[in-house]
């Protein structure tokens, strides 16, 4: 990507990350994702948010400032928001370069870069109302918002143009073309940014949901016009819709969620998997939104973004050493950890002799405090019979009702 002018003194400089990495060395990206820092020029030069030694995330960035005729100590400022090392891994060689450039962060982001970087001197440490003056009518704000992502995380407005560095909130999976700004992007487009918005979601920060509330309650009262996440495309069209998008995958965290149904099973020998054809006919017919996963052959990062919006999970999973299929233990492990809590599920598989599944499922529910309402299941031994498949479908289709009635309307 090339340096792209947001407004007068204001640029968007992006490094994209290829599809074969994966996101904090857990997340797959197949589509890639950005790491996205700014300029904010007046007399004196702010950069915001930096990025990682990753693929050739730092030439990137410095050759887009070489486009700008910017040299390195031209650079009075460089604010973190933020000390996740996606967004400061080459602080420690960055700052060789510009020995006295100020940085700027929160207290706890102070500790940070003292224990991941070893950098003690220029560092000016800010907290919700304090600001910087760059001059020719440009002024820094920052605020404060605790847990998004994380404790130390803060975000910084910039008030004559009424712009949001609002690093990873707002953010989302996805590297970015030229076409970087939402009012640049066609309707599929924008579909694409969506889906990788409730990814990224899903997989970084639904566990801080209450937090997210807070901060875009915290924030309300600033007139953004303009938000520049360090993830994804900038908002300068209909930033409300990213604001919007988010409030809603936030309250997914208490419930309820939308009226869709996510499908995850397992299968050895092919018995879960012959009563999961029934299972997906009868979804098909009742023409209700679903998401079918198989594991483990499909990824944890995509199921959590369809189970982070759905209000009921059906779970197929047969019995393995008295307990369930592992790789559905791993996703559910998971679901806990991600805070997937109070679905309503269905589940059902086969067994041998004794079953365990059952077990297992209670106590991973109880250890992780999922509160997920089990209203019907359906185990059985070895091959369905047609009387346990009639049983499968009509769980199925009492449980879409539930499902209906109880999610958002
Ligand atoms: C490695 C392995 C371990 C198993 N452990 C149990 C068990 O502890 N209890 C049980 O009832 N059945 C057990 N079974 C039997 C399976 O649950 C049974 O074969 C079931 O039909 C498999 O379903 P699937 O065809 O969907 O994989 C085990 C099967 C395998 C292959
Ligand atoms: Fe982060
Ligand atoms: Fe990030």
């Amino acid at each position: 990507m090339n340096a792209k002018q947001l407004s007068p003194g204001i640029w968007h400089l992006a490094a994209n990350i290829s599809k074969d990495n994966l996101f904090e060395g857990l997340w797959p990206i197949p589509h890639g994702v950005s790491l996205n820092s700014y300029i904010v020029e007046g007399a004196d030069i702010a950069l915001i948010d930096l990025v990682r030694e990753w693929e050739d995330a730092p030439k990137q960035l410095e050759t887009q400032l070489k486009e700008l005729g910017l040299e390195f100590n031209r650079i009075k400022y460089l604010i973190l928001n933020h000390l996740e090392p996606d967004h400061t891994g080459w602080l420690a060689n960055f700052k060789k370069r510009n020995p006295h450039i100020e940085i700027v962060t929160t207290k706890k982001g102070a500790d940070l870069v003292r224990e991941f970087y070893f950098i003690e001197d220029n560092i000016r440490v800010v907290k919700t109302g304090d600001k910087i003056d760059l001059g020719d009518g440009k002024t820094l704000e920052f605020y404060e918002v605790p847990n998004v992502h994380w404790p130390e995380t803060m975000v910084t407005y910039e008030p004559a143009s009424g712009t949001l560095f609002s690093c990873d909130a707002f953010g989302s999976y996805g590297s970015l073309t030229e076409k970087s700004c939402d009012c640049e992007l066609s309707e599929k487009e924008h579909e694409f940014y969506e889906f990788e918005s409730l990814r990224y979601y899903a997989n970084i920060v639904a566990s801080f949901s209450t937090f997210v509330e807070r901060a875009i309650k915290a924030l309300s009262d600033l007139e953004i016009k303009t938000i520049c996440p360090s993830h994804g495309i900038v908002w300068t069209d209909r930033p409300q819709d990213i604001v919007e998008r988010y409030a809603r995958y936030a309250s997914y965290y208490k419930g309820p969620c939308e009226p869709e149904i996510t499908l995850i099973w397992g299968s050895m020998y092919d018995n879960t998997a012959y009563a999961t054809d029934a299972v997906r006919d009868v979804l098909l017919e009742s023409g209700i939104t679903f998401h079918e996963y198989r594991v483990p052959e499909q990824d944890i990062s995509h199921i959590l973004a369809h189970a982070w919006k759905s209000q009921g999970l059906i779970l197929g999973m047969p019995t393995y050493e008295y307990h369930m299929f592992p790789p559905m233990a791993h996703v559910i492990d998971m679901m806990g950890r991600k805070h997937v809590k109070g679905r309503k599920v269905f589940w059902y598989g086969s067994f041998g002799w004794s079953g365990g599944a059952e077990k297992e499922l209670n106590s991973l529910i109880e250890q992780h405090k999922l509160g997920w309402d089990i209203t019907g299941k359906a185990d059985f031994r070895g091959r369905p019979t047609e009387e346990d498949i009639e049983k499968i479908k009509q769980g199925v289709r009492d449980f879409i009702k539930t499902v209906m009635e109880s999610a958002k309307k």
